[in-house]
């Protein structure tokens, strides 16, 4: 059976501001923390920063020109905070606000919807130095970026969304130091989860005192899918549980309206007593979501740690040596997931985004959703001809496009589908080793080809139904 969807669902790609734009240093940007990460020694693989990147500060009226071609209808992109508002206070910068200007009105022009995510993990690197996201008042401070965004930017934006996978700027950030700013304090995680939270509810708050109840809300969540090694094992259905707290619970719970789960703040208690949420807070924090974002690639599984030896972290998710699991050392164990795997070790498991669909649908019934990220890096190989016949990632698209679909008709109330993402890209500590894009970026030219997924998920916009995986329609500028 094809898989069809209707004509109001969303088919759009997703970018990052640091993965994609390059131009740091140019038009008054000042560095974020990614800037000052990236340029320390042994940090990115081969040393790759987001200097160039794939210039689309210059770029961006081509890649517009891509995505018409390929009939995308929403696009999904980051503002680098530090462009508009260098150092992260204080007035706006009139060049960095003019390149997001140009590029929304350009978007709309297109018949493409700009959905747009103020924070991408990078902030502003002055903030940092006064404590990040450990700090309540880097809350306060991105609450008045995004009111000044909304300012600017308010008549054109179809939707807001505050944050991008907060799990990563607490966790990697701050407990495991994977990611910008790298350092490695689990107590600063947990105080970084709650001021993520704070920061979203100020934020939703300020954009709508600025442009009305109309204003539409979002967060992006990279929720996981949990599964335990045994299930018929209590301990392993703890593990689950535990991690289930630390990925999920302690993001959806306060933004839904519960508050934190007990059962996290039991669990975390020798390392925080969460004394930095303060009386209101929770109010705050529960503002009303009108979609919530859904990033999905893989799935974890876990098993309770039996004391013998080192506890195994074999999951491809920065789960080495340093855990960003705060609190769970040497009760939880990361199990290998059966594959297959994409070019980052991240097991391909379909069915998983089904299941969290469902989890969604289930347990918090009335939040609209939209999958704002789901895509997989493969190796790609340049056929002689330029193609890139890139079977592998549209099989992927393919498989989870159709898990949404399956979700949608039992009953998943699912909105709008981002794949990640346009273009190849800084794949954050994996440098550009790591291609993610249905648009292959040649980094010596920073020339633009769409690969056959791109092509593939073009026929998927135009008719609305699922196209066979192997189905590759000739397009426009790759007529084969
Ligand atoms: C997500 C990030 C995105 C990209 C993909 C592969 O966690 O939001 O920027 O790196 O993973």
């Amino acid at each position: 059976m094809t898989r069809s969807f209707p004509a109001s669902f969303l088919w759009g790609s997703a970018t990052a501001a640091y993965q994609i734009e390059g131009a740091a240093a140019e038009g008054g940007r000042t560095p974020s923390i990614w800037d000052t990460y990236s340029h320390t020694p042994g940090k990115t693989l081969n040393g790759d920063t987001g200097d160039v990147a794939a210039d689309h500060y210059h770029r961006w009226p081509e890649d517009i020109a891509i995505m018409q071609q390929l009939g995308l209808q929403a696009y999904r992109f980051s503002i680098s905070w530090s462009r508009v508002q260098p150092g992260g206070r204080g007035p706006l910068n009139a060049e960095g606000v003019a390149f997001y200007r140009g590029l929304v009105e350009a978007l709309v022009a297109a018949g493409i919807r700009p959905v747009v995510t103020l924070y991408h993990w990078d902030l502003p690197q002055e903030l940092e130095d006064e404590g990040g996201w450990a700090n309540r008042e880097t809350a306060y401070a991105f609450a008045e970026y995004a009111r000044l965004m909304a300012r600017e930017l308010g008549d054109a934006i179809t939707v807001w969304t505050t944050l991008n996978e907060p799990w990563c700027s607490a966790y990697l950030g701050y407990a495991s130091g994977v990611h910008a700013p790298g350092r490695t304090e689990p107590a600063a995680a947990l105080a970084a989860v709650h001021h993520l939270n704070l920061a979203h509810g100020l934020a939703a708050t300020a954009i709508r005192e600025e442009l009305g109840e109309d204003a539409q809300l979002s967060i992006t969540l990279n929720l996981h899918v949990i599964r335990p090694d045994d299930p018929s094992s209590e301990a392993d259905q703890d593990a689950v549980r535990r991690i289930d707290g630390l990925a999920n619970r302690v993001f959806l719970d306060p933004l839904l309206g519960a508050g934190y789960p007990q059962d996290v703040l039991d669990d975390v208690a020798h390392v925080s007593d969460f004394s930095f949420v303060q009386d209101g807070d929770t109010a705050l924090i529960a503002q009303r979501l009108d979609v919530l974002g859904v990033n999905y690639y893989s799935t974890t599984r876990v098993r309770a740690f039996d004391g013998e030896g080192e506890p195994e972290q074999a999951d491809g998710h920065g789960n080495s040596s340093a855990t960003p699991w705060v609190g769970t050392e040497g009760k939880v164990e990361f199990v290998q997931q059966p594959g297959p795997y994409t070019a980052m070790g991240w097991n391909i498991d379909p069915q998983g985004m089904h299941d969290l669909l469902m989890r969604l649908h289930r347990e918090h019934p009335g939040v609209p959703m939209m999958i704002t990220e789901n895509g997989a890096a493969f190796h790609d190989v340049v056929s002689a001809d330029g193609a890139v016949r890139d079977r592998d990632r549209t099989q992927y698209l393919h498989d989870h496009i159709d898990a949404v679909g399956r979700a949608r008709e039992d009953g998943a109330d699912v909105r709008g589908y981002f794949v990640w993402s346009l273009l190849d890209n800084f794949e954050w500590g994996y440098g550009y080793d790591r291609r993610f894009g249905v648009v292959r970026v040649d980094y010596d030219t920073q020339q633009r080809v769409v690969k056959d997924s791109g092509w593939w998920y073009a026929q998927l916009i135009a008719t609305g139904s699922l196209p066979a995986h192997d189905a590759i329609a000739p397009g426009p500028v790759h007529p084969r």
